[in-house]
C-alpha cells in the first residue's frame, strides 16, 4: 500500500501526496485533481477545502517543523 504524507508547506497549505479520498461531513466525496492535493490551513480560501492561493495575498505565515 502506498504511504499518504502530509507536509504543511511554509507560509501555505498543507500539502496532501498519496492516495487520499476527501469528503465532507455528509461523507460526500470532492472531486481532486491528481494524486496531490493543497489543502486550505489559512483559513481565507474561497474553494474550502482546497487552497486557491489566497494565502499569498494575505500574508498567511506558518513555519511549522517537527518536534519543535
Ligand atoms: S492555505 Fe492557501 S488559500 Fe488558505
Amino acid at each position: 500500500m502506498a504511504e499518504t504524507t502530509i507536509t504543511p508547506l511554509d507560509d501555505g497549505p498543507y500539502l496532501v501526496k498519496g492516495p487520499v479520498k476527501l469528503v465532507d461531513a455528509d461523507g460526500n466525496e470532492f472531486q481532486v485533481p491528481g494524486k496531490t492535493v493543497a489543502l486550505c490551513r489559512c483559513g481565507n480560501s474561497n474553494t474550502k477545502p482546497l487552497c486557491d492561493g489566497t494565502h499569498v495575498t494575505i500574508g498567511f505565515k506558518s513555519k511549522d517543523r517537527a518536534g519543535g
